[in-house]
Order: C-alpha cells, then sequence, then structure tokens
C-alpha cells in the first residue's frame, strides 16, 4: 500500500514503530524494518556511542530503512543528532521540543526529519522549520502524553499543514489503522503493540502485563507536575496517584519514577516499574513476530477499508 509517507521513507507499509525508550533497541528496530515497515531505535536519555552502536547492530540486521528518535530533552542530544548524521540514519524522529537547531544538518545528510506532535501550534512550526512530516500524537498513547485524542487532534493537523501526517496513540490493529487514514493521516506509528513482540528485549512479566491488560488498565502520572506519562496501573501508579493528590513535591514524585521504565523493561519489576503502556493495551491479545504482525495488520486495515459503504 503506498502513500506518500511510504514513498518518502522508501518502505513498503505505512506502518512506523515508535522510538520507545528501553524498548526500541536494535533488535525490534531491525525486525519491524524487515517486516516492511519502519523500525526506530529509541536514543531517549543514551549516550551517543551507545546509539551509534544500536545503528551499526541495526545495520547487521536489515538492509532496510530504519530510523532514530531522538529525545531532545536528552543531555546528549547535541552528540545524537550528529552521531545520526555520521551513521546515514535515513529518517530521524524527535520528541520533547523542537530540532530547529539541528535541521540545517540533518537535512543536509540527506536525513528525514519528523517531529512527533501533540499539537496544531507545533505541527505548524515543524512545518515552517523545515519537516518532511509529522508525527501527532494523542493523549491516548503510551509515554508522555499531551491533550487532545488521537480523534480530535489528527484531523485538526492535517487541516493545518500541507505536509503528511503520521497518526499515533490508540492504534492497536487494522482498525484502526483504517481508521487513521479516514481522518486524513498518511501512515500510522505504533509503540505499545510492538511490545507484545517476539523480537521486543522486554522482560515477559512486562509483556504478559501488556496481553492482561484491559480498557480501563492505565493510569496518568505526573500531571501535577507537568510532565505526564501513561502507564498500566500498578503498585507505582497508585502510589504516585495518592501522593500527587496528597501535594507532595516534584522530587517525591520523581523518587518513585526515577528509573522505572529500566526496572519494568529489563527486571520485570511489574509492581513498581514503571510499565508505559497504551490505553490500546487493552487490544493487544497475543505475542507475534514482527514479520507475521505487519502484514498482518496490513491486511486487516485493507479488509476494513474495503468493507466500507456509504448508504445511499
Ligand atoms: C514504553 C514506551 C516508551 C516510549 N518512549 C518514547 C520515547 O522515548 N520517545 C518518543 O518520542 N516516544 C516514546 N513513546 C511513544 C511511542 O513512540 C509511540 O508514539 C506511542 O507509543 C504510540 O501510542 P500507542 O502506545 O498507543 O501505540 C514511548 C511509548 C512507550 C509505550
Amino acid at each position: 500500500m503506498q502513500t506518500e509517507i511510504t514513498e518518502l521513507l522508501g518502505i513498503q507499509y505505512p506502518i512506523i514503530q515508535g522510538g520507545m525508550a528501553w524498548v526500541a533497541e536494535h533488535h525490534l528496530a531491525a525486525a519491524v524494518s524487515e517486516a516492511g515497515g519502519l523500525g526506530l531505535i529509541g536514543a531517549a536519555n543514551a549516550p551517543a556511542e551507545w546509539v551509534r552502536e544500536q545503528i551499526r547492530a541495526a545495520k547487521n540486521l536489515t538492509e532496510q530503512p530504519f530510523g532514530v528518535n531522538i529525545m531532545l530533552m536528552s543531555p546528549y542530544a547535541d552528540e545524537v543528532a550528529q552521531v545520526v548524521a555520521e551513521e546515514g540514519v535515513k529518517v530521524v524522529t524527535t520528541g520533547a521540543g523542537s530540532p530547529e537547531k539541528y535541521m540545517e544538518q540533518w537535512k543536509q545528510s540527506g536525513i528525514r526529519v519528523i517531529p512527533v506532535v501533540a499539537s496544531v501550534a507545533l505541527a505548524k512550526r515543524m512545518e515552517r522549520c523545515g519537516a518532511d512530516a509529522v508525527v501527532a500524537e494523542g493523549c491516548e498513547s503510551g509515554g508522555h502524553v499531551g491533550e487532545s485524542t488521537t480523534m480530535a487532534l489528527v484531523p485538526q493537523v492535517v487541516d493545518a499543514v500541507q505536509i503528511p501526517v503520521i497518526a499515533a496513540g490508540g492504534i492497536a490493529d487494522g482498525r484502526g489503522i483504517a481508521a487513521a487514514f479516514m481522518l486524513g493521516a498518511k501512515a500510522v506509528q505504533m509503540g505499545t503493540r510492538f511490545i507484545a513482540t517476539q523480537e521486543a528485549q522486554v522482560h515477559e512479566s512486562y509483556k504478559n502485563q501488556v496481553l492482561r491488560a484491559k480498557d480501563i488498565d492505565t493510569r496518568v502520572t505526573g500531571r501535577s507536575t507537568g510532565h505526564p506519562v501513561r502507564a498500566l496501573r500498578n503498585e507505582m501508579t497508585k502510589r504516585y496517584l495518592e501522593l500527587e493528590q496528597e501535594g507532595a513535591s516534584f522530587e517525591e514524585l520523581e523518587q518513585l519514577t526515577l528509573g522505572g521504565l529500566r526496572r519494568a523493561v529489563v527486571e520485570g519489576d511489574v509492581r513498581m516499574g514503571s510499565m508505559m503502556a497504551g490505553q490500546c493495551a487493552g487490544l493487544v491479545r497475543e505475542i507475534l513476530p514482527c514479520s507475521e504482525l505487519v502484514p498482518q495488520l496490513m491486511q486487516e486495515a485493507k479488509a476494513c477499508m474495503k468493507g466500507i459503504r456509504i448508504d445511499e
């Protein structure tokens, strides 16, 4: 299925795997790209040399294009920005800020730049500074969230910019993909669904919690500090929300989540770790290899779109 995004990125299917901190390392990214989507390595707060190694490791596993997600608030953002250019990465997505200061260098290196946005205003600003596309991410998603839902945000961003829009947040199956196309998106980015894949180097306990999750099993912590994060509910989110209600300080709250995602991903601490996941976790029922999942998602989406009939 060809769209402006598959053409822009040179991929087979309009499906992007979100650049998830701790989760999106080279095995997963390469597997998604091999399956015909676009895999991303999540640079998060990792040092630049780790990112370089990950890029090289992914290149050993696939010749297909893959990308790197750069968290602009990372203390290593400047160095990582340099590494992606040096290593010939094809696509960069950015989160937590504006990549304006890197744009010229990246463009000169032929990198496709795709910022993640949660508002129309930021989407317009990104278009003005030369972004090739934007990911419009609704607050159903796992990880850091904005205010608007995918359903409301995506068409408003589509109306506001000329560049192609990728929908993210709450999409876990072909129905969600088809719906995103109806809203005007040219591709989707999915995070939670890819946690439950064979290639995701995520502790089995965390994967199982995603499989077990029901529709109402996520919580957003950190609204009071201005850093809202969506994760599966557990003892950590319960304590966090209680402390927030009591008006606890930022430092006290941070103690609860510091290193929490790593504990969930690496150690399988499902009680006090931060099992970031979106509301669509309730739709995820099985762990699949990416080589099966990606084409299956596309088949489902196509079937949905064929089934649409407007009664006259
Ligand atoms: C465990 C986890 C970690 C994430 N880390 C990042 C990150 O470091 N940078 C980023 O831009 N987005 C991050 N995200 C968001 C995803 O890239 C993706 O946009 C989001 O998961 C899409 O929503 P969904 O979870 O409903 O599919 C993260 C999401 C999850 C679930």
